[in-house]
Parts: C-alpha cells; structure tokens; sequence
C-alpha cells in the first residue's frame, strides 16, 4: 500500500489581512517548533487570501519554514482578458504548492458547477500547482441519502479528462456543506465512508496504485479535540480546517494529532 503523507491544510478563507497574515503565520510557526513539529511526518499548509500571498512568501523564505502555502480559488484561464481573476501562473511565481477549487462556498456563491472545477483543476495543473479538489453534500441530500452518488458525481465531473499521473498528485477534499462552520462534525465513519468512496471511485476510473496514491482529506469543524479520531479511519490522510485554522496554537494542535491520546 502506498504511504501517503497527512495533511493539515488550513482554509483561513475571506479573513486575516497581510499584515495579520505575517504575524499569524509567525505564530503558527514557533507552535509548531515548540512541539517540535515533525514536517515529514504530517505536512502543514495554509490557503490564504490572495493579496497575502506575497507576504507569507516572503516569510516562509526568509525563515525557511517548513509551511506550504496555497489559494483559495483559481482562474481557469492563463491570461486575457478576465478581469478580477487570478492566473495559475502568477500563483506559482509566488512559491504556491495547493489551490483549493470547488469550494462549497464557491460552488453556492459563485456558481461553480462540474465543468468550472474541472477547467480549474487543469489550468492549475497546467502551472504545476496541486489542486486541493472540494466535494460533498448539502444537508437536503444526506437526508435522502444520496451523499455518496452526489459527492461522487462531483469528483467524476471535476477530474473528467486527467490522466492517472495527473489525478495520483491530487488532494480530494470532502467537505459536508452541513457540517461546515456549524460546529457540526461528520462522525469519524460518516468521513470514512466517502473518503473510501471516493478512492475506490478513483480506483474504477483509473488503477489501484492511483487509488492509493491520492489524499482525500475531511473538512467541516475539524478542531484539536477531534481530529485524532478522524486521523484513525484507514481513507482519511489529513484535514482541510476553516475556522480553527485562524487561531496559531489550536491549528498547530490539529497537526500535532499523531501525540492525542484518544
Ligand atoms: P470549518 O472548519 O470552519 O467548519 O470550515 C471548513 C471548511 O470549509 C474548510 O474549507
């Protein structure tokens, strides 16, 4: 079986300025010395707002952090004549490893349906970037329980085209829209299921080595206090965190879970 390092990816979404940028991730930095923070062991990384980006750049280089760093969104095109929009390429002049695409809150406020995430996905892929790809369910649909055909109906429309090599360097996020900033948490085998889910989907699409090579992560209240149990379910590799991401020390606790006593 493929070891696949866990990640704790931080979504700090439409908060934290640059200014408030640099001394968060100062702070997350030392929290996460202190506990002598084993980076191989568990990758940690923040997607910050765009017009932060250069300021944490500069701090990740100047210090040598071990943090990656990524985007919350994409555009789906290179250049032109797209106003308001971000080029996967002037993510990756800024030293950006992930970009979050197909977030629920870009999907309900913005639109973005199967076709968008699937060009967003190839145009960051195109620039060398790996995209963070978020699917899950609203709450009307778990209640019909549909989640599993309707999760997977997102990852079939957002990976459409990529070859296995393509999707093995992928990070499928699932995120339950009820479940997100609610307070709410899937329990560790709500996560399970569509983490297993989506790998063996993957596995039909293409082969088992991809299956086992992509990180599917769960998102939706993931905090210190209950992120151990979600780490122990076989198909979940890691977190995308939103609200308890903004606060240094309880996001370094998140990535420090592999020392939780359950
Ligand atoms: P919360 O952790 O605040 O529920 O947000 C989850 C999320 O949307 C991360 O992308």
């Amino acid at each position: 079986m493929a070891t696949r390092t866990p990640l704790m990816a931080g979504n700090w979404k439409m908060n934290l300025d640059h200014q408030q940028a640099i001394a968060t991730v100062q702070k997350l930095a030392w929290a996460l010395k202190d506990g002598k923070h084993d980076y191989a062991a568990v990758e940690v990384a923040v997607l910050v707002p765009f017009t932060d980006l250069r300021s944490v750049q500069t701090l990740v280089d100047a210090d040598k952090l071990e943090l990656k760093y990524g985007a919350q969104d994409v555009s789906a095109h290179e250049s032109g004549a797209y106003t308001g929009e971000i080029s996967p390429v002037f993510l990756s002049k800024l030293g950006v490893t992930y970009v979050a695409i197909g977030h629920s809150e870009r999907r309900q406020y913005h639109g973005e349906d199967e076709a968008v995430t699937n060009a967003k996905v190839k145009s960051a892929l195109g620039a060398g970037l790996v995209p963070i790809l978020c699917v899950g369910e609203e709450l009307s649909v778990r209640e019909e329980g549909r989640q599993v055909p309707h999760t997977l109906a997102q990852l079939d429309g957002g990976l459409e085209g990529l070859t296995a090599a393509q999707v093995a360097g992928l990070v499928i996020a699932y995120e339950p829209v009820w479940a997100i900033g609610t307070g709410k948490t899937a329990t560790p085998e709500d996560a399970q299921e569509l983490a297993e889910a989506i790998r063996v989907r993957i596995g039909e699409l293409y082969d088992a080595a991809t299956a086992q090579a992509v990180r599917v992560l769960y998102g939706g209240s993931v905090k210190s206090s209950n992120v151990a149990a979600l780490m122990t379910k076989p198909d979940v590799d890691g977190a995308l965190v939103g609200g308890a991401s903004l606060d240094p020390e309880e996001f370094a606790k998140i990535a420090r879970y592999q020392s939780h006593t359950l």
